[in-house]
C-alpha cells in the first residue's frame, strides 16, 4: 500500500514560497519515490485556541487532526516569523494536541515527522527558516513524535531559488529533500509495524 505523508505548509498565503517548496517536495516524491505520496492538508480555517472552546471543538480542528491521523507520517514546511514558528502554525498544532478523536488514541505518539522551510532573506545571518524549524522540533518532543534530523532543508534567497518549472536551482538541495523523504518513509514504516 502507498505510504501517505501529510504535507503541512506553515504559510497560508497564496504566493507562499514555502507552499512552492512543498509542491516541489510533492513532485520529487512522485518522481523518485513511487511508493509514497505527499497529500497537502488544509488548516486555514482553524480559529485562535481557547480552552473554553474545547468542550465543543471546532469542526476545522477535528478535520485537521483526522487528516494527520489518516497519514503515515508528517512533513512540515514552514517560514520563520521573528526567529520563531509562525503563530498560526503553532496555534494549529496546539489545537491538534488537545482535541480527542474518539477511539483513535494518541495520534501524534510515535509518528514520524520531517521539517523543512524557506525564507527570502539572503543577507548574512539568513537562516532559510532554520531557527523556526529548530523551535518547531521542540514541540515534536512534547508530542512524542520522531523527527528526521539531517540533512537540513533550509532554503535561503527563496524568491530566486526556483526555476520556472518549480524545480530548485540547487540540485544538492533537491537531493537533500529526497533523502529526508526516504528517511521519513523508512522511519514511518518502522513505527507503523
Ligand atoms: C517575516 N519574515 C522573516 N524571515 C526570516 O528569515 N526571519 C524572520 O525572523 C522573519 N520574520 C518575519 C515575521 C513576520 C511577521 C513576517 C510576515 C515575515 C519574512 C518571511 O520569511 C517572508 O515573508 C516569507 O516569504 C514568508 O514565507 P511564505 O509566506 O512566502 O511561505
Amino acid at each position: 500500500t502507498t505510504f501517505r505523508i501529510a504535507g503541512i505548509c506553515g504559510s497560508l498565503r497564496k504566493a507562499s514560497v514555502n507552499k512552492k517548496l512543498l509542491l516541489r517536495a510533492q513532485q520529487l516524491c512522485a518522481e523518485r519515490i513511487p511508493s509514497a505520496v505527499i497529500e497537502i492538508v488544509d488548516w486555514s480555517d482553524i480559529p485562535v485556541y481557547n480552552w473554553d472552546l474545547e468542550e465543543n471543538p471546532p469542526e476545522s480542528v477535528i478535520r485537521f487532526k483526522n487528516d494527520i491521523a489518516d497519514r503515515d507520517a508528517m512533513l512540515f514546511i514552514t517560514p520563520e516569523y521573528n526567529w520563531s514558528v509562525p503563530g498560526p502554525l503553532k496555534n494549529a498544532l496546539d489545537w491538534a494536541s488537545r482535541v480527542r478523536l474518539g477511539d483513535r488514541g494518541d495520534v501524534f505518539k510515535g509518528k514520524a515527522v520531517a521539517v523543512m522551510g524557506a525564507s527570502p532573506g539572503s543577507a548574512p545571518g539568513s537562516s532559510g527558516s532554520g531557527r523556526a524549524q529548530l523551535i518547531l522540533r521542540q514541540s515534536f518532543v512534547s508530542l512524542n513524535c520522531y523527527c528526521i534530523n539531517l540533512p537540513t532543508v533550509m532554503v535561503t534567497d527563496a524568491y530566486n531559488a526556483f526555476n520556472e518549472d518549480g524545480s530548485l536551482k540547487n540540485v544538492r538541495l533537491e537531493n537533500n529533500i529526497v533523502s529526508v523523504l526516504e528517511q521519513l518513509i523508512a522511519l514511518g514504516e518502522k513505527s507503523k509495524s
